[in-house]
């Protein structure tokens, strides 16, 4: 292949109190198209970015894929890459993780048919430069997902989630830095606040695969949200207010976007009108589960 196109969808890790580890990917998508060239670099972006992003080497996209054709044993090419940004940058949404797994779809799609890359491969590959697979994962397989990693690397498991799950995302207008989120955190926690998280996790997956009226109860959160609540003042106000009138809120990664995790599209309408009256400038985005995935010309990164 010469010229390969990307889809990744926006991802929201952690759900509440899977830190680091659960995540799920939303209808809500970047594009990337690389276009192998005769000489040098050349990155365009649009949207998102567009007057901050790197566009030379240091380019995540870019960055990826050449660690995967480097991984392989092959020269990089030559490229030209062209951006279509949509996910915010900074917010929670999983921009970076589209990053590195547009990266590695696209370079995947540029290496393909002599090269065929394994789920594995993929997942290890994104998860080298973003440091955890939470949203690595559902960015590249879609749905919900588990990520863990041992000493032989990141894993997933994929589960469909509840056909009634209408997830909904509020967006500020400021940033959040992950960086300084994860330096917020204490280095260990209270016994009981872990054995809260793992009692709290547990039953997410049940809510989110079965059960969503326990969704309030299965979002509560003692491992991060609290320690970084200063940092993100409004954010923290907002999930305070919407789980007071019983809307399963959480902060969406690392913030400072809120994810609203509603069963039903009426009461998502609601939060949505609870949002507008305490910050109008809030953008509320009402959203789907993607179940596909990141794509590279239409093929999904778990070969559906
Ligand atoms: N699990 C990560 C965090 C997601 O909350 O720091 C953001 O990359």
């Amino acid at each position: 292949m010469t010229k390969v196109l990307a889809r990744i969808p926006a991802t929201s890790a952690n759900l509440g109190p899977g830190f680091d580890t659960l995540g799920m990917a939303l209808s809500f998508y970047d594009e990337y198209e690389a276009e192998v060239i005769d000489s040098g670099l050349e990155i365009v972006i649009h949207g998102e970015g567009k007057d901050t992003a790197p566009t030379d080497e240091t380019n995540l996209i870019y960055k990826t894929m050449k660690l995967v054709f480097d991984a392989n044993g092959k020269k990089m090419p030559n490229i030209r890459l062209t951006c279509h940004n949509n996910i915010p940058h900074g917010r929670g949404m999983g921009s970076s993780g589209a990053a590195v797994a547009g990266g590695v779809m696209l370079a995947a799609g540029l290496l393909a048919p002599e090269i065929e890359l394994s789920e594995q491969q993929l997942l290890e590959y994104g998860t080298e430069l973003e440091g955890h697979p939470d949203n690595v994962a559902p960015a590249l397989f879609g749905g919900l997902t588990i990520a863990w990693v041992d000493e032989t690397g990141p894993h997933h498991k994929k589960l469909a989630v509840h056909r009634g799950l209408s997830p909904l995302v509020l967006v500020p207008p400021h940033q959040m830095s992950t960086k300084l989120a994860r330096s917020l955190q204490p280095e260990s926690v209270p016994h009981t606040d872990a054995v809260f998280n793992v009692s709290r996790s547990a039953l997410l997956v049940a809510a989110l695969t079965q059960s969503p009226e326990l969704l309030l109860a299965a979002t509560e959160d003692r491992l991060h949200q609290n320690y970084r609540a200063s940092a993100m003042p409004e954010t923290s106000e907002l999930i305070e207010a919407l789980r007071a009138e019983g809307h399963p809120a959480v902060v969406s990664g690392a913030g400072p976007s809120v994810l609203v995790l509603e069963d039903d599209p009426a009461k998502r309408l609601r939060a949505v009108e609870l949002t507008e009256q305490k910050f109008p400038q809030w953008r509320a985005l009402t959203l789907a589960v993607d179940v596909k995935g990141a794509s590279v010309n239409g093929q999904s990164g778990s070969g559906s």
